[in-house]
């Protein structure tokens, strides 16, 4: 997979590439990630990016003639376009899972200070917020979207890790414990230390509907339980 992450400020995603399960990947060849700096294709002097708003108002608005300028160059018949912005479609699991499926290249495009020239929005596949709240740049979301979709990529993770993560098949995930087997009182449940594996998964299938019952119940009736 490829990903291209048009941003004002690469500065701070680069630490984010560079550990990790993303640098393995990255180092794997399973995804290719470009920063580019959309200033670059600004023809204003200074490379100017942002103006004031028409209308009036408050703050700085990202101008479309860069992004627009960006995407006629990168963009390939393959390329899914994703804008980072609170009145998008809300992240999840889901949108992950099929991104890292589905799509080859994905453009993920940052927006910063007051927003964007609402035009932009026309170049765009899919529009994402990571949840209602307001960020400073489009930053952040991107590299919840790189490392959501990276990690299960063929060959990013163990397949046996992601089979009962969390929100697959729309359960949490289940307790688990390691050494030592008991802590200032705290005790492992005896079944883990049974070495009775059926038993084992029953339990933990288990403990997956009772977590989620208590914690999301939400998410059962999306199973129809
Ligand atoms: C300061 S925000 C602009 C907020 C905008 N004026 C509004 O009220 O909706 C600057 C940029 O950060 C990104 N951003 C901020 N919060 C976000 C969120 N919850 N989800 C996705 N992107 C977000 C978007 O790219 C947005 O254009």
């Amino acid at each position: 997979m490829k990903i291209d992450i048009l941003t004002l400020f690469p500065e701070m995603i680069k630490g984010f590439l560079n550990d990790s399960i993303i640098k393995r990947c990255i180092d794997k060849g399973l995804v290719t990630i470009n920063l580019i700096n959309f200033r670059n294709y600004s023809k204003l002097s200074n490379h100017q990016v942002d103006d004031t708003p028409y209308g009036g108002g408050a703050g700085m608005v990202l101008r479309c003639e860069p992004i627009f300028e960006c995407l006629d160059d990168i963009r390939t018949p393959d390329s899914f376009v994703i804008l980072t912005t609170p009145d998008g479609i809300k992240y999840n699991q889901n949108v992950a899972a099929s991104l890292s499926v589905n799509k080859k290249h994905l453009i993920i495009i940052c927006g910063h200070y007051e927003g964007f020239d609402e035009r932009i929005r026309s170049l765009c596949d899919m529009e994402i917020s990571l949840g209602d709240y307001v960020l400073t740049g489009g930053e952040l979301v991107a590299c919840v979207i790189v490392d959501s979709v990276t990690r299960l990529l063929d060959g990013a993770i163990n397949k046996e890790s992601l089979k009962s993560e969390s929100f697959t098949d729309n359960l949490l995930d289940y307790p688990t414990y390691t050494k030592p087997s008991v802590y200032r009182n705290l005790k492992v449940p005896d079944i883990l230390l049974s070495g009775d594996h059926k038993k084992i998964d029953e339990w933990r299938y288990q403990m997956r509907i009772e977590k989620t019952k208590e914690r999301r119940p939400d998410l059962l009736k999306q199973r129809g339980d």
